[in-house]
């Protein structure tokens, strides 16, 4: 069964956990406490923008094309100002925001150097532009051996769905093709410690039997997905998915 629209709101809220450290990392450095306008574009249902209303002085802007997305963000995040857009074509003047930044969406676009792009027209010259999230499931590491094939369900589920699953690994590039100045980028470490939640584990493998589709049976899934408790439990399991981000200047 599809993931509905809560249960993708709980997915997003799980995916910001792991860029914690790196927004709490990055903010300070793009002075968002200083910022009078902040663009969050691709925000889904909203998960960065309450703690981007408490960092910033000023006013912050989220937008998706998914307006059952926006729905939710506008009631999770009533401080935020949201709007339906293409990440290709913004609503607003040249030189808007102080500040564009973007989490899990470059490999979601058609074009991702002209998202970017289009994220630097809006950005005042001198303000930032970060991608935070931008995975790159060719480099996926799953331990036990046994798990190894979730790599390869995930990549063709993505792919299918439209996304590019190696897109991690050009975002340095396209942040330098769309004409960012002094890019860095770098790569998400990870940590393995105690197993998932029953909560977290669940909305995992309830994605992973998405992506899946027909290519597993059911006792196949069931069979994964006892595995992979039980080696958490043991305290074997690894889970590695490289995840890119990128800081440029207009
Ligand atoms: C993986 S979700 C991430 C949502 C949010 N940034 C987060 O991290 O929770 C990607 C979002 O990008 C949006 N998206 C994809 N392509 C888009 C486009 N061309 N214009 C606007 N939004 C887009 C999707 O609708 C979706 O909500």
């Amino acid at each position: 069964m599809p993931l509905t629209l809560t249960e993708w709101d709980q997915r997003f809220q799980q995916q910001a956990t792991w860029t914690e450290d790196l927004r709490a990392y990055l903010y300070p450095q793009i002075e968002l406490g200083k910022a009078q306008r902040v663009l969050d574009i691709g925000c889904g249902t909203g998960v960065l923008v309450p703690e981007l209303c408490a960092q910033s002085e000023g006013q912050v802007y989220g937008g998706d094309w998914d307006l059952a997305r926006l729905k939710l963000a506008i009631r999770n995040s009533p401080a935020g100002i949201f709007f339906g857009a293409d990440a290709h074509a913004l609503p607003f003047p040249t030189a808007t925001f102080d500040l564009a930044l973007c989490h899990f969406l470059l490999l979601w676009v058609d074009d991702p150097v002209d998202a970017v792009r289009e994220m630097c027209r809006v950005t005042t010259p001198g303000g930032s532009i970060l991608a935070l999230a931008e995975p790159d499931y060719g480099g996926r590491l799953d331990y036990p051996p046994q798990l190894a094939k979730l790599k390869e369900i995930q990549t063709n589920a993505l792919r299918d769905a439209g996304a590019d699953p190696h897109l991690g690994r050009e975002l340095r590039s396209i942040f330098t093709r769309a004409g960012c100045r002094q890019v860095t980028t770098g790569v998400l470490g990870a940590q393995w410690r105690q197993p998932p939640s029953p909560r977290d584990h669940a909305l995992e493998w309830k994605v992973i039997a998405e992506d899946a589709g027909e290519t597993l049976s059911a006792q196949e899934l069931h069979d994964l997905k006892e595995l992979d408790k039980l080696a958490w439990e043991r305290g074997e399991r690894v889970l590695y998915t490289p995840t890119f981000y990128a800081w440029g200047k207009v």
